[in-house]
């Protein structure tokens, strides 16, 4: 038996369940990397932490109270799928208590939440810390980013990066946390969803140096579930322009829309990056097909090549068979271990610092929204003695 690192799960909702899943499963893994063993798990409501105690036999622990959790010497490290009003205080108390953290998106509720993690994260620099994005560890996507960093594209024209629903075009859905300002922010679909489109693009360096942001709240009240309607006061669409440089230097737009409202869209995660040689894109609604076109004479087309499951971390499927959602999860959950282990890996999970410049866009298009003008980033380094707070 290889050696475990022993977790804790704390919110045991949508994505509690979808860490657990991927750790179930690591055998799926070839690679040596340390097995997750769920020890604990923390929810407020006693009932959704059922389903974690029916399905693993190595829980020794359950409670209503995070703190607990955390005084625990079994658990080494945690996963935090929390609303994101609770984003700050429960991230730095796991962070302080010296447990390593995946945390989810999008990592404080806003920029001055985000600060505070990131000074826990100073003070502590022995704990790891990433936050969750797992679409990029589609093989289809990891194929994009060779072609990106092998220079095959020439001068970048322009960057779309998008992460659009539909399922909120049924205006009689019930609302939920993820729809009031107080628990999911003022971003709204932005700090839901733009992490997720920001992964890649932030990666290869491309941070913008300032945004135009188109906001709408299109629904504004919902059924509340108990026969009445509530206020649904967060942005449903949200779009950002933003100006890049490449690292030559050369100027480029990036796209950035995360859409709740798009019709026909069903967790539709895509990246498109045009050039002067050549353009590639991948969409998650055909997740095992890579598009390319090379930029040759006066007409183009596209090539769709099928890339079958070539994972950056290599697992027991065979590469004929398709690539889906929880492998993604299982690869990301796989490089976050790698980097607890301080072992390599190809393209590591969304650093804190990354989420840092998350935040600084979603502050800046916000502002640029009310005030119809594009707006600069402000990412101006943390205070140095930020690690004396
Ligand atoms: N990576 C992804 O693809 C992805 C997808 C969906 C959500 N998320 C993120 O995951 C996080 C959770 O979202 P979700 O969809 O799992 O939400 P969810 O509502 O399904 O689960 C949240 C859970 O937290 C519990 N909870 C609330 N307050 C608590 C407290 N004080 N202590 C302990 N438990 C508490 C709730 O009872 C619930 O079970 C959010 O940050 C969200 O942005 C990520």
């Amino acid at each position: 038996m290889g050696k475990t690192i022993r977790f804790g799960i704390i919110g045991c909702g949508l994505m509690g369940k979808e860490f657990a899943s991927a750790a179930a499963r690591w055998c799926h893994l070839t690679v040596q990397a340390a097995r997750p063993e769920i020890v604990a798990v923390c929810d407020v409501n006693e009932a959704s932490q059922k389903w974690f105690t029916d399905n693993f036999d190595t829980i020794q622990f359950t409670t209503t109270d995070y703190k607990e959790l955390l005084k625990r010497e079994d658990v080494e490290a945690v996963y935090c799928a929390l609303p994101h009003l609770l984003h700050e205080q429960v991230y730095c108390d796991i962070i302080r208590a010296k447990k390593h953290l995946l945390g989810e998106k999008p990592f404080g509720i806003d920029q001055k939440a985000n600060q505070k993690i990131l000074e826990a994260i100073a003070q502590n620099p022995e704990v790891v810390v990433r936050c969750a994005s797992e679409y990029p560890y589609f093989p289809a996507c990891q194929e994009l980013i060779r072609w990106v960093k092998n220079d095959k594209l020439g001068r970048i024209i322009e960057v779309k990066a998008g992460f659009n629903h539909a399922s909120d075009l049924d205006i009689h859905k019930p609302i939920n946390w993820k729809r009031t300002v107080r628990m999911n922010g003022e971003y709204g679909c932005l700090g839901d969803l733009g992490i997720h489109a920001e992964h890649v693009p932030f990666r290869l360096g491309w941070i913008p140096k300032n945004v135009y942001a188109v906001l709408s709240d299109i629904v504004t009240e919902r059924p509340d579930g108990k026969g009445g309607m509530a206020a649904c006061d967060t942005y449903d669409n949200g779009t950002m322009i933003c100006q890049c440089a490449d690292k030559d230097d050369n100027e480029f737009a990036l796209y950035i829309e995360t859409k709740r409202l798009e019709p026909g869209a069903t967790s539709n995660w895509y990246l498109e990056v045009t050039g002067m040689d050549a353009s590639v894109r991948f969409y998650s609604d055909d997740p095992n097909a890579f598009h390319y076109l090379y930029s040759e004479g006066k007409n183009q087309a596209w090539s769709r090549v099928n890339i079958g499951t070539k994972p950056l971390i290599p697992t027991i499927t065979g590469d004929i068979f398709e690539f889906g959602f929880t492998d993604a999860i299982l690869q990301m959950w796989a490089a976050f271990i790698l980097e607890v282990e301080g072992k390599e890996t190809a393209f590591g999970c969304f650093t804190p610092e990354e989420t840092r410049i998350s935040h600084a866009l979603h502050t800046a298009a916000l502002k640029s929204y009310q005030e119809k003008r594009a707006v600069e980033l402000d990412l101006t380094p943390l205070p140095a003695d930020s690690h004396n707070l």
